[in-house]
């Protein structure tokens, strides 16, 4: 398929290497990570480039728009529509050849046709298939802004995921400056994809060197830290794991988990107690991806028990070494993919030592070892003892 490079590098990224014309994606996240701005600051990329480009909005007014597009920086002339109504956004469609459009947001959009109220189920449906085929007919390539409830499902449940050809979803704690734009779903290009922003004064900046930002306020010789060399899509990236365990005080213990697994966080709890003999049933267990970052792959498996039994113990993870591997229930280390490339992104960010999966360590060349000093380990109990 013909892809326009949006000139934002990050987005082209998630995207798969540019914006697919007659493509249709929809951006979810929660209100105010900066869907609108990240979209405003496309259609300004493109107009930029002399690609003709429509912003409809159906939650803010033009002025509001204007205000937030002025705040990004220069801009040239960007057609702005703003709308509740379909038929409004079809007639605009229908008036001029576009290369781009944003919708923003889909839950504001209302079909006539349809007696229900804008943002239900099946209005949703309705607008998002009336548009996608448009999009299909006329090449044009289309964005849709989509508002993700409490439970994070972009709104409308999974009716538009079905009806897209990618899924973006905009991540961060909106507390923190960076932003993460994970690709869901992408008919086009890998999915897993990541693209990562920093929000500054003028709009969203992109992070090229985002491992370095999240190990930025890694703690110093605090226990309950460690390092996972993860690599989410094709891109390695470095992150913070922190655990905080302490004795529980009523009933049954806590475990809680942000920005990784609850579930697994529970099956490594219970193989730490039954395959090493880390007494942890008793102890509320608090873990994190520190930042904000969400890390969703099983590589993280090992890091996370090395910042509980860090924590437990008071013992802190040494320095400069990282960790990756994906622990199985039997106690066994098993082989992640891609080690070259979080072991050449370790060495990047000045780690000295990593402890892996005695499966992958075996495949390694000398070049691609980095310089590190490579530990293999075939059991987390190992890995452990290894790394205290
Ligand atoms: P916005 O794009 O409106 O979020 P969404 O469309 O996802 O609801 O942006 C939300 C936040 O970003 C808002 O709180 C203000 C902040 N922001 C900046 O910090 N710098 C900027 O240049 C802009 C445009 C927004
Ligand atoms: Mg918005």
């Amino acid at each position: 398929a013909p892809r326009v490079q949006s000139g934002i590098g990050e987005l082209d990224r998630v995207l798969g290497g540019g914006i697919v014309q007659g493509g249709v994606v929809l951006l979810g996240g929660d209100p105010g990570i900066g869907k609108s701005t990240l979209l405003m600051q496309l259609v300004v990329a493109l107009a930029k480039v002399d690609r003709s480009v429509l912003y409809v909005t159906g939650e803010e007014s033009a002025n509001q728009v204007a205000l937030r597009a002025r705040r990004i920086g220069d801009s040239p002339a960007v057609m702005l529509l703003a709308t509740t109504s379909l038929s409004d956004v079809l007639t605009a469609l229908d008036a001029a050849v576009y290369d781009l459009v944003v919708i923003d947001s889909i839950q504001t959009i209302r079909s006539d046709e349809l007696e229900s109220a804008s943002g239900s189920v099946s209005q949703l449906r309705e607008v998002a298939s009336v548009l996608t085929e448009h999009a299909k007919r006329s090449g044009v390539a289309l964005f849709l802004i989509g508002h993700v409830t409490k439970d994070g499902a972009i709104a409308g449940p999974k009716v538009l995921e079905h009806l897209v050809d990618t899924v973006l979803s905009f991540e961060g704690d909106s507390s923190q400056a960076y932003r993460v734009v994970r690709a869901e779903k992408n008919r086009f290009g890998p999915s897993h994809e990541v693209g990562v922003f920093e929000m500054v004064e003028q709009g969203l900046r992109e992070v090229p060197d985002p491992s370095r930002m999240f190990l930025s306020q890694r703690p110093q010789g605090a226990a309950g830290s460690a390092v996972v060399a993860s690599a989410e899509g094709q891109r390695p990236l470095l992150a913070e794991i922190q655990a905080l365990v302490a004795p529980a005080q009523y009933g049954s213990p806590r475990r809680v988990a942000t920005g990784l697994d609850a579930n697994r966080l529970a099956v490594l709890l219970a193989v730490l107690h039954r395959k090493v003999g880390v007494q942890v049933l008793d102890q509320d267990v608090f873990a994190s991806a520190a930042g904000g970052v969400r890390i969703d792959e099983p590589a993280v498996d090992l890091a996370v028990c090395a910042a509980v039994v860090s924590s437990l113990r008071d013992l802190p993870v040494p320095r400069d070494l990282v960790t990756f591997g994906e622990v199985g229930l039997a106690g066994e280390l098993r082989a992640v993919t891609k080690p070259a490339a979080r072991l050449k992104e370790a060495a990047k960010m000045g780690f000295a030592r990593v402890v892996l999966p005695r499966q992958n360590a075996s495949k390694l060349t000398k070049q691609e070892c980095a310089g590190l000093e490579v530990i293999a380990a075939a059991t987390v109990e190992d890995a452990l003892s290894q790394i205290f």
